[in-house]
């Protein structure tokens, strides 16, 4: 199967948004103003949203963002869940396919969604075995494994999370989706540089950016993916941009707005920044 491409003319990079049933009305307007589109896919996805982004994929190139893989789970993939993924990555022809580094639910210790993984070394044989599985069942096609949030620390950590994603993209011959929200996020909880951590990441592996808002309580930042893309997150876009040859950039919107104008105004605050016009305060 050959792959699609996303083009950006001379700009620095692509411009997508992460599509959301809820979006369905505003649809035909975002189209016009964004390079790709990313489906997300879990096992409840329904029938309707694979049609829908089955035409989608006729309109614009497209990527595929699985949530229910549990990349980090030492056991057999669930195979009806990834046969799903294959009807819909064989409908929709994606660039690529992106997952979380991460469990997905451990719910005997009541943890729900994306749960992060110690970094250890067998953490990493783990997920390269599950890797090279996906390898095996998405031949040719690029995988991209996220970063995600953590608001605690596993004692059995054994090295940092930059050096862990570094030696996870090397070892599962795969590259990574750096949401930079997410390293903010965790640059809070956990009291470091972001800039640092950027700067400890192997710039050859990045090849897309997770760019989102999130909801701040009293100082203390929550991944929620709501507009309104703030002026620290946009810096590190900028930076990021600047430092490495990421090409795509997806806007990430869970807030079940329906308010058009948000949208545009997070795509323009993108746009300003990859045209390198943004004035930072
Ligand atoms: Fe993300």
């Amino acid at each position: 199967m050959k792959h699609q491409t996303i083009e950006h003319g001379n700009r620095r990079a692509a411009i997508g948004i992460g599509l959301r049933s809820f979006m369905q009305e505003m649809y035909a307007e975002i189209k016009t103003r964004v390079d790709f589109f990313e489906f997300n896919i879990g096992k409840k996805l329904a029938g309707s949203m694979v049609d829908w982004f089955s035409n989608v994929s006729n309109e614009k190139p497209v990527v595929l963002h699985s949530i229910d893989l549990s990349t980090a789970r030492d056991e057999e993939f669930d195979m009806e869940y990834v046969n799903f993924l294959k009807t819909i990555y064989q409908q929709t022809n994606p660039c690529w396919i992106s997952e979380h580094l991460s469990f997905k639910d451990m719910r005997k210790n009541g943890l729900k969604g994306f749960i992060p993984v110690p970094r250890t070394r067998k953490s990493l044989e783990v997920i390269e075995r599950k890797l090279l599985q996906l390898h095996k069942e998405f031949p040719g096609t690029q995988l991209l494994l996220e970063n995600v949030t953590s608001s605690f620390v596993w004692k059995q950590h054994e090295m940092s999370e930059a050096e862990f994603l570094n030696r996870v993209c090397e070892q599962g011959s795969c590259g990574l989706l750096l949401d930079i929200t997410n390293v903010y996020i965790n640059s809070v909880y956990h009291n470091y540089d972001p800039y640092e951590f950027l700067r400890a990441i192997d710039r050859r592996f990045i090849k897309e950016i997770h760019i989102a808002g999130y909801t701040d309580n009293d100082g203390t930042p929550y991944d929620t993916h709501v507009g309104d893309i703030p002026e620290n997150v946009l810096r590190m876009l900028d930076w990021v941009l600047d430092n490495t040859d990421c090409e795509a950039i997806l806007i990430e919107r869970d807030d079940r707005s329906t308010d058009l104008d948000s949208y545009i105004e997070d795509i323009e605050r993108v746009q300003k920044v990859v045209e390198a016009n943004y004035v930072f305060k």
